[in-house]
């Protein structure tokens, strides 16, 4: 089988290609990545020793770069790269419309080009917006994205949607929660709350701190991909959840007893602008249809993150300092 991923460098991608690279030893696996901030190779240095893996680097929004690089009749795309984060959108949208709006259809074109059997698409529970207490956000339910990183996801998965309808290409959609574990670039809330902690600084707390974020570990999400990408409805959209719902200061005060750091490192700093209050995805539909459940704990998924982060100070200070980004420019040149 050959399987083409984008944003293979970044935190969700690299363990879908760790994961697939041991389980499936004779695949071709072409991981075609821009190399922004958050794309970093280390994080798919285990799988560089697998004989069918190799790396290219591109952006989506290059039609001529995807048409070299998507083998035809090509067995599956798996599409990860994306502008993530919501505070960077917040400071500016541009690069999240060119990468998660334009990026994405001009991959939709070739993948269609090249008679790609099977899309799926990668996207977020935040195209629903903000759930009132006490409701779920499901599969068929209206979007109603508030910042514009989850406005330019929401587009995104209309245009994966509308190349299934109009054209016919075996897309399939996920919507997946907050999801936390090793490699996770430390702008996100976890690694940096975990990050200063091990650090003894301030663990910044946007408002009241009671925002709701439903966690799952990233090994989780990759096999309820696996999951979706073998067993998956053409055209259908799944909710991946962990059925781990809690607020942001109870998450981090269980994450600060789990580091026996004290609770007296949460600082509260100006609430993000336009800050959703709460997440919640209704994913019965895939565990009813596919089998797949969340496996790992909160507690022992957070407890294996902080030994990973523990052991991992080297990689930590090279995400923060940007220093493969030099290495980058000099090995690929810039983009
Ligand atoms: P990430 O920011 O860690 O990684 C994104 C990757 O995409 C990086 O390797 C980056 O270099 C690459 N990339 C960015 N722009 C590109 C371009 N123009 N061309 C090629 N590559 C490009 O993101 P992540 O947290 O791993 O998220 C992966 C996907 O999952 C995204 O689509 C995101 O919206 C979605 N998602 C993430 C979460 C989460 O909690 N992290 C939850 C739900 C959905
Ligand atoms: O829900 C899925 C989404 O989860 C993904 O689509 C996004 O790519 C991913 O970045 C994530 O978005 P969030 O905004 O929920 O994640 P973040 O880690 O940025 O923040 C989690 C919560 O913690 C949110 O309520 C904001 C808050 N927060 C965040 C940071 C970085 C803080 O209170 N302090 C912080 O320093």
């Amino acid at each position: 089988m050959a399987i083409f991923i984008t944003g293979g460098a970044g935190f969700i991608g690299s363990a879908f290609i760790r994961a697939w690279a041991k389980r499936y030893p004779t695949d071709t696996i072409i991981n075609f990545d821009k190399l922004t901030y958050a794309g970093n190779l280390d994080n798919v240095a285990e799988a560089a020793d697998h004989p069918g893996y190799q790396f290219r680097r591109g952006d989506i929004c290059d039609a001529a770069a995807l048409r070299a690089a998507i083998p035809d009749g090509c067995d599956a795309i798996v599409h990860f790269a994306a502008e993530s984060h919501v505070d960077r959108s917040i400071l500016s949208a541009r690069e999240f419309i060119l990468t998660n709006v334009l990026g994405t259809q001009t991959l939709l074109d070739v993948a269609r080009e090249k008679g790609a059997r099977r899309f799926l698409h990668i996207s977020t529970d935040e195209v629903g917006g903000s759930i009132p207490d006490g409701h779920f956000f499901a599969e068929d339910s209206p979007l109603a994205p508030s910042s514009p990183y989850a406005a330019s996801k929401a587009a995104a998965e209309h245009l994966a949607r509308a190349a299934a309808h109009t054209f016919g290409l075996d897309a399939v959609i996920i919507r997946a929660s907050n999801n936390y574990g090793p490699y996770q670039f430390p702008e996100k809330l976890i690694p940096l709350a975990l990050t200063n902690a091990l650090e003894d600084r301030p663990i910044p707390v946007y408002g009241d701190g009671q925002q709701v974020r439903d966690w799952i570990h990233v090994d989780d999400t990759c096999a309820a991909l696996r999951a979706v990408l073998e067993k998956g409805q053409s055209g259908a959209t799944y909710h991946i959840g962990g059925r781990s719902p809690l607020p942001n200061r109870a998450l981090l005060t269980k994450l600060l007893d789990l580091l026996g750091k004290p609770t007296s490192l949460l600082t509260e700093v100006a609430d993000r602008l336009g800050h959703d209050r709460r997440y919640a995805v209704d994913c019965s539909k895939i565990e009813r249809e596919l089998g797949w459940r969340p496996e790992i704990p909160l507690e022992e998924g957070l407890a294996q993150t902080i030994a990973w982060y523990r052991e991992q100070a080297t990689w930590v200070a090279r995400a923060r300092s940007g220093e493969y980004r030099q290495y980058y420019a000099q090995v690929y040149g810039a983009l």
